[in-house]
This record gives C-alpha cells, structure tokens and sequence, in this order.
C-alpha cells in the first residue's frame, strides 16, 4: 500500500524535525558556551522584531571589540534629524583648554547666523574615564555646563585609542543613524565648519552645481567642484589627507610603534591619519562592523582607516588640498598646499595644529565667510526662485 507509507514518511520527516528543533533550542538555551561561541548575539539581537541578513553587532551595545562590559559613562541624546553631519572629537581627560577654545571657536554654534534648528551638524567630544577620581568630578562638571561628552567604560590611555575611534563609529551608528557622514577630527584641528555649512547646504539644497558656476561673478560660492561632488558623494567615502608607505617602527623608544608579531609587514597600507577624516555612514558601518570582530591592533587610525578599510577594498579619497598646516607666524592658516587653480584658498576643511591666535582669527574671518554666503544666496533665492529645489538629501 504505498500511499499510507509516503503519508507516515512525511510525518515521521516532521516529527522528526520538530525533536531537533526542540532539542537545539534547548541546547541552545542551556549551554552557555554555544551561545557565546559566535558574536556575543544578546536575547534582544535574538528577539528583535526587525529581519536582519546580517548579524548586525552594534545592537549589542556592551560590546565594543573584545570589551564585553562595555557601557556609556556619560551619554548625549540620539541625533534630531536635521543633522546631515556629525563631528566627533577624540579629547584626552585633561585637554579641558583644548575643548574650551573648540567650543568658543568652531563649535560655537551661538555665533553661527543661523537659527539652531538649521544647523546640519552637531559637535560631540569622545572619552574615557581618567585615572583619578577628582578629574572624573571635573569632566562631569564640565559635561553639566556643555553637555556635550560622551565617555566609555575604558581608561583613556595612548593605548587605547583603537577603543575611543570604535567607541566613536558605534555611537554614530546608534544615536545618529540618520547623519550622512561622519567626521573625525583631533582636538588640535580647526575644522571649518562655516565652510563645511557651505558644503552641506548646496548639497541639501542645489541637485546640480550651483547656477554661479556659469556666471564668472559670484566670489563666495566659487567652491571647487571636486569638494561639491565629493559632498554629494553619500557612499564609499573615506576623505583624508591620506599618508602612503609608512614605515613600521619596532622600538619602543619610537612613541607608534608595533611589534613584529602584531604586523609583519615593513610598511602600513595608505591610511588616514586621525586629526581629519571625513567618513559616509557606509563605510562607517562596514569598518565598524570589521573592527568589532578583529585582533585589536592599538594604532586606531592605521587599524581602522588602513588595514581593514584594505579588506574592505574601500578607497580612501585623498583631502590633501583640503588640508592646511599652520606656520606660526601668520594670523591665520589659510595656504593651501595644492596651487592648481581649481580651488579657492579658504575653502579648506582642516587646519592642523593652529595656535590659540589663529583659532581665534580663522573663526571670525570664515563666519564673515559665511555670512556673505547666506546673504548671497538670499539675494539669489529672490532673483531664481523658480529655479530652487529645496529637496533634501
Ligand atoms: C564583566 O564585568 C564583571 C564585573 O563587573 C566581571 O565579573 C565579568 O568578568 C566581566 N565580563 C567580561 C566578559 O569582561
Ligand atoms: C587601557 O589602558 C590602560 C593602560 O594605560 C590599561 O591598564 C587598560 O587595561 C587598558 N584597557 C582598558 C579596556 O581600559
Ligand atoms: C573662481 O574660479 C575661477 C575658475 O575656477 C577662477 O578663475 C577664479 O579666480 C575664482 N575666483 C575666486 C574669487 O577665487
Ligand atoms: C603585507 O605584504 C604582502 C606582500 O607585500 C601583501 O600581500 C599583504 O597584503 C600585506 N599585508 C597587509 C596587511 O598590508
């Protein structure tokens, strides 16, 4: 009789199933070691109501490389959804004057000529706890007053700045999941942020290149193109005035240096150094989610920008004309490197290591900057109103 046969084989295969299936949930429930073999996956990665195709670890908010405890000391709230930009500034515990002088300069959002609620960007300072308990008063003192820190479950040391530049990507992954690119800068850098408001209103509002590029009269929205385009650019951007051929010290005595056994290799792959990196929310999430799972190798811009951005075959876009270093003898850092014509010598991004002077000076001279811009483009707006698209990203 082969009918009933196919019909007790199919429910033997059934039956069947559902033992192993019981019996892996059970296995999966009670031994602990099946459970933490893989990514440290918690109930609510396993419970999330969201399908996932991936394992998508920075849900998995205590972990942070091979920190299993991992938490947020002091925290800031999520991101409003206006910001399309969000600077991150790795601070030691005891640059307290460096973060001072970022907030009364280039953070200052109070002097911006705009209304808050337009600003597409948002400044956050990243730490660690520090080794006493008195500078731990102080930081939280200084966080009442600005509310603009945010600090990790790891002692900020030199060694640890792979776990600060991880700490900086998962917070940007989780609280500001709607911001479009990522921007690290050391707490010695000018960032201009009055041009990057430039920037990132002709992308959120212009589709094309500004209509000034035709007209030869326009001084202040004459940016180059290649900036423009690349603010434009949402994916696979890794911006940075890139560094090429590093040689691997080995001696103690040299303050980056790596042992043989952590890379063997004689030189780095191309990498980003720290002070200026500008990153779009992809390549955030794809070298996050890399860093989350490799050997921790402790020089946080090499690990992260070189080593596994060349797993990931992701590109970095060289900044070098977008970068200026600052002689010290100049009230201002506005020299660029590259003198090819194509770009205006103040539109740059990054100035490193100005003084307390030219901090000052290049604050004011780009917010001049960018108030002529707004009036500018007002006074465009009335004469080709027609012509606006006032779609956002
Ligand atoms: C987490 O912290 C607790 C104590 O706070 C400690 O006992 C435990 O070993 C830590 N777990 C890991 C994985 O580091
Ligand atoms: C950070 O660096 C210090 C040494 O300065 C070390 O003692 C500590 O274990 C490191 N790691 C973490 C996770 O804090
Ligand atoms: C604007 O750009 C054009 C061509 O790129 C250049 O010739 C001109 O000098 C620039 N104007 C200013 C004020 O930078
Ligand atoms: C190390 O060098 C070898 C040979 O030059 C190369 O194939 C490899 O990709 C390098 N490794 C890294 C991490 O750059």
């Amino acid at each position: 009789m082969p009918a009933p046969s196919v019909a007790s084989l199919f429910v033997g295969i059934l039956v069947g199933l559902i033992i192993g299936y019981v019996v892996w949930e059970c296995a999966y429930a009670f031994i602990p070691s099946l459970r933490n073999s893989k990514y440290h996956i918690t109930e609510s990665v396993r419970v999330s109501i969201q399908p996932t195709t991936e394992v998508d670890d920075f849900r998995d908010d205590s972990q942070l490389i091979d920190l299993y405890n991992f938490t947020y000391i002091m925290n800031q709230p999520s991101c409003t959804p206006n910001i399309h930009a969000l600077v991150l500034v790795p601070s030691a515990p005891e640059n307290r004057d460096k973060r001072k002088l970022i907030r009364q300069t280039w953070a200052n959002f109070v002097e911006l000529p705009l209304h808050k609620s337009n600003i597409p960007f948002r400044v956050v300072f990243m730490l660690g706890i520090p080794d006493t308990e008195t500078s731990q008063a102080e930081l939280e003192r200084e966080n009442f007053e600005y509310d603009d820190m945010v600090q990790g479950s790891f002692v900020d040391s030199y060694e640890n700045m792979t776990y600060k530049h991880v700490m900086a990507m998962k917070w940007f992954l989780t609280f500001c999941g709607n911001s479009k690119i990522l921007i690290k800068v050391d707490d010695d850098v000018f960032l201009n942020t009055p041009q990057l408001m430039i920037y990132l209103h002709n992308t959120m509002l212009h589709n094309q290149l500004p209509q000034t590029d035709n007209h030869g009269d326009d001084r202040v929205t004459n940016i180059s193109k290649p900036l423009k385009l690349l603010f434009r650019q949402q994916r696979d951007l890794l911006f940075c005035n890139r560094k090429i051929g590093v040689r691997v010290h080995r001696s103690y005595r040299f303050r980056w240096h790596a042992s043989y056994r952590s890379y063997p290799n004689k030189t780095y792959p191309p990498y980003c150094p720290g002070y200026g990196i500008v990153y779009s929310a992809d390549v955030v999430r794809r070298l996050y989610d890399a860093a989350q799972r490799a050997k921790f190798f402790w020089i946080d811009d090499v690990h992260i920008t070189g080593l596994l951005a060349k797993q990931l075959n992701i590109r970095i876009v060289p900044a070098q004309a977008y970068t200026v270093f600052c002689a010290r003898n100049q009230p201002t850092c506005d020299v660029l490197q590259d003198k090819s014509g194509d770009s205006d010598p103040h539109e740059y991004l990054f100035s490193y290591s100005p003084t307390y002077d030219q901090m000052h000076n290049m604050w004011q001279l780009h917010l001049g900057r960018l108030r002529d811009y707004i009036f500018m483009d007002v006074e465009k707006r009335v004469s080709h109103v027609d012509s606006f698209e006032t779609e956002l990203w």
